[in-house]
């Protein structure tokens, strides 16, 4: 099985071969703010920076400037990442303004209808050689889409052809929106959060499946801290409180 480097810290050792699956279409899930849109940077910008792996994100929760000056919160320079190199380690996508109506100046735009999703990754990946993408999130992106059964194809001709290209892609969405665990990916990671009695609140995150690995199978303590997140594979937590 092909592997490589997640560039997150902890998140490897869940994994048997103590790397992560490469080239495989893997969807990310959680509540709100259990840190998906975290997760999905943090991949990329490791890829792209220690990796050789040029990542794409592409945003429909959000404005890019946005991300952008989220993630600087972390000490992370997307900016420089997308400008500073030719070509660039990291490229945004506007999946946002269009849908709410807003104008952008931003290069890469989704427009409302979703065909030109694939038409823009693909100039993307031919530019870049990117070979980590992220969507965030899958669940704002059915919501454009509409028709289930769209989605679905739509889901399974891009991880058909992202993977083709060695692509590795995380898929972000809440946690069951609108029956998000059909969209039969190759991998499920979820995040999630828990209250302690003493009103701390702790995340964790389970890898519940992931087709051809073995893999750890219990809810794992995580942290998001000034870095970003950081995975604590020897505690495992919980008794069924996550969902
Ligand atoms: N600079 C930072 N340092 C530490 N923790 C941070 C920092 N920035 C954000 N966080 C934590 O990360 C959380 C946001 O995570 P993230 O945006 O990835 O969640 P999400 O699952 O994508 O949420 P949503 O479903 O709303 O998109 C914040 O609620 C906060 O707790
Ligand atoms: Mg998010």
């Amino acid at each position: 099985m092909a592997t490589i480097k997640s560039g997150i810290p902890g998140l490897d050792t869940l994994f048997e071969p103590n790397e992560f699956p490469k080239g495989r279409q893997i969807l990310v899930t959680g509540p709100p703010g259990s840190g998906k849109t975290v997760f999905g940077l943090q991949f990329l910008l490791n890829g792209a920076l220690h990796y050789e792996e040029p990542g794409i994100f592409v945003s429909f929760d959000d404005l890019p400037r946005h991300i952008r000056a989220d993630m600087f919160s972390f000490g992370w320079n997307i900016q420089q990442l997308e400008k500073e190199f030719n070509p660039p380690l990291i490229t945004l996508v506007d999946g946002f303004s269009a849908r709410v109506g807003l104008t952008t100046d931003e290069k890469y735009i989704i427009r409302a209808n979703v065909d030109s999703l694939l038409l823009v990754l693909t100039e993307i990946l031919d530019e870049t050689g990117a070979t980590r993408v992220c969507i965030d999130s899958l669940s704002t992106l059915s919501t454009i889409i509409k028709d289930p059964v769209q989605v679905r194809k739509e889901i399974l001709t891009m991880g058909a052809i992202l993977g083709e290209q060695g692509c590795t892609t995380l898929l972000t969405a809440e946690t069951l929106a609108r029956g998000v665990e059909e969209y039969s990916s190759q991998g499920l990671i979820r995040l999630s959060y828990d209250e302690l009695s003493t009103g701390e609140f702790r995340r964790a995150i389970l890898v519940q499946k992931m087709r051809g690995f073995a893999h750890e199978f219990s809810w794992k303590e995580f942290r998001i801290t000034a870095d970003g997140i950081k995975i604590f594979p020897e505690r495992t937590v919980g008794r069924g409180h996550f969902k």
